[in-house]
């Protein structure tokens, strides 16, 4: 178990409050600042962005938060996380950092502009993109991140989209602050990172998914889903959302739909049986 459970929200033992369905607010570009307000008012307290122009509006979280912050909501209830992207994941056009400076120098920047675009003084959850292709330099970010979160700039760092356990265990062993998040796509091209989830089990480590839906329709379509989704009244996407918080995963959920966005939040209200979180994690 990574940390204590306590409602919906996991509590780790950096004292982050990590509430365990997140939303994701990438590819919504303009109606990002609508969708987000949308989120917290239905009632997610977990806001996923990045600081990737190509892909996320995060400027739009941040006018959302603000406006949410205004509404009485307190900082400390909202868990925010963003992301220093490599300069391969850019848009050649919008780098919101200079591509030439030290890749410490990069994520400083990055840092600096995403505080800016939040309109808070720290996140939550800060994490790298993706490993780089040579070990060196995602070292060389992370020392970087580590030193955001000595400067009390982000409470805790993770990795995303790191599919090697070699890699992983490099990063861990290499790293004073250690990584608390794995931020990974949740499909069967990488086995659902079993291998992985288990590392980040052993070392306190949240695991976090992206495209648990729409990478799994045939999870959605299988039977034993579709029946447990009858059994208990709710949808197929409830099911398995609601076996991945049963795991230990905390999956993301970027839906545009109000309709959709109560409905995830609604994964709360039932509860998987031993058997039945067999029955699925037999299908994986
Ligand atoms: N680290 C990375 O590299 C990375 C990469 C991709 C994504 N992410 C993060 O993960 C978040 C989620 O992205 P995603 O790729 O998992 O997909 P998503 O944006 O959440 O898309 C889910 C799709 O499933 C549909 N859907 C149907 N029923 C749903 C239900 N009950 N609840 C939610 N959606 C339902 C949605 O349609 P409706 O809109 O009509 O509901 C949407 O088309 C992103 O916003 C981003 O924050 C991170």
């Amino acid at each position: 178990m990574a940390a204590t459970v306590e409602h919906n929200v996991l509590s780790l033992a950096n004292g982050v409050r990590m509430p365990r369905l997140l939303y994701g607010t990438a590819w919504k570009k303009e109606r990002t600042e609508h969708l987000v307000r949308q989120a917290i008012r239905i009632g997610f307290r977990g806001i996923d962005t990045a600081c990737q122009p190509k892909h996320y509006n995060e400027a739009g979280v941040g006018a959302a938060v603000m406006h949410a912050l205004g509404d009485g909501l307190h900082r400390s209830e909202l868990f925010l996380q963003t992301k220093f992207t490599p300069r391969s994941g850019h848009d050649p056009k919008r780098i919101p950092y200079d591509p030439d400076a030290s890749i410490a120098t990069q994520v400083e920047q990055s840092f600096a502009v995403s505080l800016r675009n939040l309109r808070t003084a720290y996140v939550d959850s800060l994490l790298l993109h993706s490993p780089y292709p040579r070990e060196a330099h995602t070292v060389e970010a992370w020392r970087a991140m580590e030193g955001i979160v000595d400067r009390g700039g982000a409470k805790q760092i993770g990795i995303s989209n790191c599919y090697s356990l070699r890699t992983l265990r490099a990063l861990y062993d290499a790293s004073r602050i250690k990584p608390a998040v794995l931020q990974n796509r949740f499909y069967a091209e990488t086995d659902y990172d079993v291998a992985l989830r288990a590392f980040c089990r052993e070392r306190r480590i949240v695991y976090q998914s992206f495209w648990t839906l729409t990478a799994n329709p045939h999870l959605l379509a299988d039977e034993t889903v579709r029946l447990l989704a009858m059994k208990h009244g709710r949808t197929p996407a409830q099911v398995l959302f609601r076996y991945l918080t049963q795991v230990d995963v905390v999956p993301l959920t970027g839906t545009t739909s109000e309709a959709h966005m109560r409905e995830d939040l609604a994964i709360f209200e039932f509860e998987l049986t031993e058997t039945e979180i067999k029955a699925i994690s037999a299908l994986l």
